[in-house]
């Protein structure tokens, strides 16, 4: 997977922009390309350029990143804008805001949502009501939080680490199983919108 800046993101320089990504990753093809965030170039050039990369079987997919609740009304109903294959957010805990509209929209479109910084760029591991609860049933702060949002539907997690024993651990997640009592406790300290905010990046 890889990304286009949006300062790339022309018709001629998403192409280009795409195929200097292959030569760095010396591969022929990228499974996900996705925009990064919006910018100043008109959506359709955007995605009539990774139409062609798909065409020319250079991606297989394509997405966007930071895409809130409107710029994905707008994708979609631009020419080509219902291939998109996935919008890349952030999304924790601590950054509920999407589950207001952009979730539930994507859900009930069956659009995979990614989910970024996961675990809040490790802040989320010292915040104690997810400590005492991850510990008190055998698991860590972090397959807590990584598990709370893979329980979402449609939702997949990226946590980032640079530590094998962090990945080990972080892949322990797919074995937390959570029960409406651990999502209710959660719910409590980490609450839901109760109303529209304007999606959140890092
Ligand atoms: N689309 C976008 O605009 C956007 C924006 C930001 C990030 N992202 C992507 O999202 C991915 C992850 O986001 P992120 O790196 O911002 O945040 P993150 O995955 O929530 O947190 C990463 C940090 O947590 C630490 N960590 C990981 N596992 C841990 C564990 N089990 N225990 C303790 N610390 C742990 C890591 O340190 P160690 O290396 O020491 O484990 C690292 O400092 C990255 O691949 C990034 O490229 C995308």
């Amino acid at each position: 997977m890889s990304k286009v800046y949006p300062h790339n993101a022309s018709r001629a320089g998403a192409v280009a922009a795409c195929e200097r990504s292959l030569a760095r990753l010396k591969t022929d093809y990228l499974d996900l390309y996705l925009l990064h965030w919006r910018g100043r170039f008109p959506l359709v050039e955007t995605i009539e350029a990774f139409e062609r990369l798909r065409a020319a079987g250079k991606i297989r997919h394509w997405g966007v990143s930071n895409f809130d609740f409107a710029d994905m009304g707008e994708l979609i109903a631009a020419t080509g804008g219902q291939n998109v294959a996935a919008n890349q957010v952030l999304y924790n805990l601590t950054r509920r805001g999407i589950e207001w509209d952009l979730l539930p929209w994507a859900q009930a479109r069956r659009l995979p949502v990614m989910a970024y910084s996961p675990i809040e760029q490790a802040d989320l591991i010292g915040r104690r009501e997810l400590a005492e609860l991850a510990f008190a049933h055998g698991w860590t702060p972090a397959q807590l939080a990584i598990a709370w949002v893979l329980d979402r539907d449609g939702v997949i997690a990226i946590p980032k680490t640079s530590s094998r024993a962090h990945l080990q651990e972080n892949v322990g997640a797919l074995d937390v199983t959570l029960s409406a009592e651990i999502r209710r406790v959660l719910d409590i300290a980490f609450p839901a919108p109760r109303g529209p905010s304007p999606l959140e990046m890092l």
